[in-house]
């Protein structure tokens, strides 16, 4: 039977094939008012920069009212901006300046779970009965087992354990339970009236942030609403529900799932979905296979951008083809550079020549490329630092933007360097943008040019045909062809990240060569059935046949 609140036929608005996003961790990418912690005004200080990088959109971590134990995905007011970043109309302004340059703002909707500090939780913990008591997630009594769950008892007058989805300060709001098992009437169905009231508030919280500018949201954990949900069937029915309003009342809003299963979050309704490095083990093995320790010995195998060229490209490339076959005229996947839960940054262990080859790779795939802040000038990991609201290893990403060396905090901020959210990287030599933006060479422009050469070709495009055409386990370069799905334009993108330089006979329908569009130093001759490839040492090549 048809769902009739399935998703419409057009699977995402038109901006989206050659949009590339930014994502702001907005405590620490520039600080305006010089109190040592980012802000709102600090993001429009610096738009300039970021619509000469060429990007599209912003993603900002959570920014409204919280105490902050999960650096501000445990909310305790989704309708006001937490005061260190500014206020509600320094984020109205936010969203009018960047729309201005044609940069659209995503906030962070976290609908799973508020802060343990949030009104709606204070009184759900309360012992009389009132309108927030089935909001949360309670057990019946202290004593009673959570069936799988994590509870948290005995800090409420409340007789009963509370749900939570991440952290002991995030108790899980009430979205129901797919399948309630008989005899836990505490295990409430999907459509009971303190679920029904929890997505009506949700839905209250996404129109008062698009009524004022949003362009969309991320959704956190996007995924995991509905409890005991096989198949996330129930999560799913009811993100389709959401869709059919945003259709129907604010259809160009974009929903972009944390979810990191495109075959389940495309069909409930997403625009997109993101591969993720705890979800997709073949998204890490490109960059990651260090572990969060950073050890790249190898002792937990090796990354396929490595240069001891010991990866194995088809680690990735399985798995990416099946969410890839799956997101097929249903909505796009994501392939971030990294992002605030990521420890180990993209610039770990690597020289800027083994990144631009990840660079290459990042913004010639298909979908939608997000760059984490300060990842387009190669800022690396800061090892060793204590937790900062609840990063633990995710800390070190989270360090300030590197704006400028000869200015105090690399530029981040005028605060004095204790009062910082977080230290500023301590190697003296750190990237900044300040030292780039005028290298024709540097890292960051070379971003900009392949963002920009992104924009240039429709072969690039989100949706444009994406086929792997010498991809062998354990052997190099890894090459792919993109092409318009009327083969217009067709684009060959070929990636050497090892030490040795590699030849390699890449089958393919055989056309004479048009133009190098990157990687001079690369050769390629065309046969008749394909084309011969030859790759220095850690390099990458892009190509327009004809
Ligand atoms: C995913 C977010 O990206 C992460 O930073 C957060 O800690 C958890 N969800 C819990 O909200
Ligand atoms: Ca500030």
């Amino acid at each position: 039977m048809s769902d009739p609140t399935a998703p419409t036929s057009r699977p995402y608005p038109a901006w989206l094939e050659d949009a590339v996003f930014y994502e702001i961790y907005p405590q620490t990418f520039y600080d305006a008012n010089g109190d040592g912690i980012g802000d709102l005004p600090g993001i429009s200080a610096k738009l300039d920069y970021l619509q000469s990088l060429g990007v599209d959109a912003l993603w900002l971590n959570p920014c409204f009212v919280s105490p902050f134990e999960d650096a501000g995905y445990d909310v305790s007011d989704y309708y006001q901006v937490a005061p260190r970043y500014g206020t509600n109309a320094d984020l109205e302004a936010l969203f009018a300046e960047a729309r201005g340059r044609g940069i659209r703002v995503f906030l962070d909707l976290v609908p799973g779970h508020t802060s343990w500090q949030h009104p709606w939780f204070k009184a759900s913990a309360r012992h009389e009965r009132n309108e927030y008591s089935d909001w949360f997630i309670w057990t019946d009594r202290v004593w009673a087992p959570a069936e799988g769950m994590r509870a948290i008892t005995g800090l409420s007058e409340r007789d009963g354990g509370f749900i939570i989805n991440f952290f002991a300060c995030q108790p899980a709001l009430n979205y129901g339970f797919a399948n309630p098992e008989p005899g836990h009437p505490w295990q409430q169905p999907v459509d009971a009236p303190g679920p029904r009231a929890v997505r009506q508030a949700m839905k209250d919280v996404m129109r008062f942030w698009l009524d004022r500018g949003a362009a969309g949201f991320r959704v956190d954990m996007a995924g995991s609403l509905v409890k005991q949900d096989p198949g996330r069937r129930e999560t799913a029915r009811l993100w389709r529900e959401m869709r059919a309003w945003l259709d129907a009342e604010y259809p160009d809003a974009v929903l972009i799932a944390e979810w990191g299963k495109p075959s389940e979050s495309l069909p409930a309704g997403f625009h997109m979905d993101f591969l993720l490095h705890f979800a997709q083990a073949g998204y890490t093995s490109l960059f990651r296979k260090g572990g969060d320790d950073g050890q790249w010995d190898g002792r937990y195998g090796w990354s396929f951008f490595d240069r001891s060229g010991h990866g194995n490209i088809r680690e990735f490339l399985d798995e990416y083809l099946r969410d890839y076959a799956t997101a097929q005229g249903r909505g796009l996947i994501c392939i971030p550079s990294g992002n605030h839960d990521m420890g180990q940054r993209l610039a770990e262990g690597r020289e800027t020549a083994d990144l631009l080859c990840a660079w290459v790779f990042l913004l010639t795939m298909p979908g939608v490329p997000f760059i984490y802040y300060g990842d387009e000038i190669g800022m690396r990991t800061v090892h060793g630092l204590p937790s900062k609201e609840g990063g633990y290893q995710r800390t070190g990403a989270r360090t300030p933007m590197q704006w400028d060396n000869a200015l105090p905090n690399a530029g981040f901020s005028t605060a004095a360097a204790d009062a910082l959210y977080l230290p500023i990287h301590p190697d003296a030599a750190r990237p900044t943008v300040a030292d780039q933006i005028n290298d024709r060479g540097s890292l960051l422009n070379r971003v900009r040019s392949l963002i920009a050469l992104r924009k240039a070709h429709p072969a690039l495009a989100a949706s444009a045909e994406f086929r792997p055409l010498y991809a062998e386990a354990g052997k190099l370069p890894f090459v792919y062809e993109r092409r318009t799905h009327d083969g217009s334009e067709r684009i060959l993108v070929a990636l050497n990240p090892s030490a040795a330089a590699v030849t390699a006979d890449v089958p393919g329908e055989p056309g004479p060569l048009a133009e190098t569009l990157y990687g001079a130093d690369a050769a390629i001759t065309a046969h008749d059935r394909g084309w011969q490839v030859h790759l220095p040492a850690v390099s990458a090549a892009i190509y327009r046949v004809a």
